[in-house]
């Protein structure tokens, strides 16, 4: 209890202080302002619904309403699932904030209109599910619920109820996933100033080792590297990806207050640091890179940092497995 008040404290002060420097900032230069990203000319906007919405929507049966229901509690809850397909200290919404619905913060909805596709990571055609699995594989350090099962029919339910009134296989859509600061790593970017930019704006909460804050074994600020993190077959390993997610997002509650090069320097920074095994992982991190090099081109895995070459080790965290079954190839020759 003692711990508890001690953060809540913690977290206001921060917020307090933050507030008022953003207040004056904003008198004296307006470049301090909280700044997000537009949507483009033609892109596609939708607001998905919210948590009264889907308890007030007289059109859902009340069967259906429970499903959903259950799908945003382990949505919001991912931990209720640990030991068995979570194997990390994350839940979804850590990544996908705000309940999987805000912009630029990687809203699920458009999973369920534009999907089935094909996937470049994978190389075929994925449903829904598939792509949840995805997630579950990677940013969980687990493996998905079986395919059809209450869980996945569950997680999946809210993912279509997002995307309700939304117009199908409509690409161009404003404030998906996190990504606009460009797929290119500048050269300006140093992991020495992104150490000085997560002591100074990040460590409070993640930690000074990036294994986040418990209290009373439950997770209050996720840890960004070691066992209880994303693995490093993970979107979010990806240089870029991390960044545009930081700049939208990080610190909490105070979007766009890093410049965009201090945010690749933090992104830099936090994926030059050890994670859980690629599931992918062949037993050699150099080579699983050049075999993943689509996506590994934006990740530092398999790469020298500091004397050391990035993933070239057997440790899958928590997990007791390296590689989970629905990882595997789909074809329709
Ligand atoms: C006030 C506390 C706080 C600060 C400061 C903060 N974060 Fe976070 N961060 C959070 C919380 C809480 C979440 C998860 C959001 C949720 O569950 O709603 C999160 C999520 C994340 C995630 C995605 C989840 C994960 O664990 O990988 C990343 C990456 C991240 N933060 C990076 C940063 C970086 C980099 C900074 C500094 C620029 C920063 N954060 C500052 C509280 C904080
Ligand atoms: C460590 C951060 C992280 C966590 C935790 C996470 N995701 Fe994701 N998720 C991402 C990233 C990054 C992407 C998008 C880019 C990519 O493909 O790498 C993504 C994409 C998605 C998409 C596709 C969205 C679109 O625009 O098509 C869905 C659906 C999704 N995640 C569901 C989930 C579910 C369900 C969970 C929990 C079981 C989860 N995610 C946990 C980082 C995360």
């Amino acid at each position: 209890m003692h711990s508890i008040n001690k953060l809540t404290l913690g977290f206001a002060t921060l917020f307090a202080t933050s507030f008022s420097v953003a207040v004056i900032g904003a008198q004296s230069s307006p470049s301090t302002e909280v700044k997000l990203p537009a949507a483009a000319a033609g892109q596609y906007q939708h607001t998905a619904p919210t948590l009264a919405d889907i308890e007030s929507d007289s059109d859902l049966h009340p069967e259906l309403r429970k499903v959903i229901l259950k799908g945003r509690d382990l949505f919001m809850n991912t931990q209720q699932l640990r030991g068995e397909y979570v194997f990390n200290d994350l839940n979804c919404k850590s990544c996908h904030m705000g309940e999987g619905r805000m912009a630029w913060s990687g809203p699920v909805w458009p999973a369920a209109t534009t999907l089935p596709d094909f996937r470049g990571k994978n190389g075929h055609v994925n449903s829904l599910e598939e792509r949840i699995a995805g997630c579950f594989s990677f940013s969980m350090n687990g493996k998905a619920p079986e395919y059809g099962s209450d869980t996945m029919l569950a997680i999946s339910a809210y993912h279509q109820y997002m995307a309700k009134g939304a117009k199908m296989y409509d690409k161009n859509i404003a404030g998906r996933g996190f990504n606009h600061l460009g797929n290119k790593i500048p050269e300006a970017t140093s992991y020495a100033n992104g150490q000085k930019v997560y002591e100074e704006n990040c460590s409070v909460c993640h930690g000074s080792n990036g294994a986040g804050t418990k209290v009373d074994g439950t997770v209050v600020y996720p840890p960004l590297w070691g066992d209880g993190s994303y693995n490093w077959g993970a979107g979010m390993t990806r240089v870029f990806t991390a960044a545009s997610f930081i700049q939208n997002n990080m610190p909490l509650g105070q979007p766009g207050r890093l410049s965009d090069q201090e945010a690749w320097d933090v992104a830099y920074f936090v994926n030059a640091q050890e994670r859980p095994q690629d599931p992918r992982y062949t037993g050699d991190a150099k080579e699983t890179r050049e075999k993943y090099m689509n996506f590994h081109k934006a990740t530092l895995y398999g790469t020298e940092v500091n004397g050391a070459v990035l993933g070239q080790h057997d440790n899958t965290g928590d997990k007791p497995f390296l590689k989970p079954d629905v990882l595997k190839p789909r074809s329709f020759n």
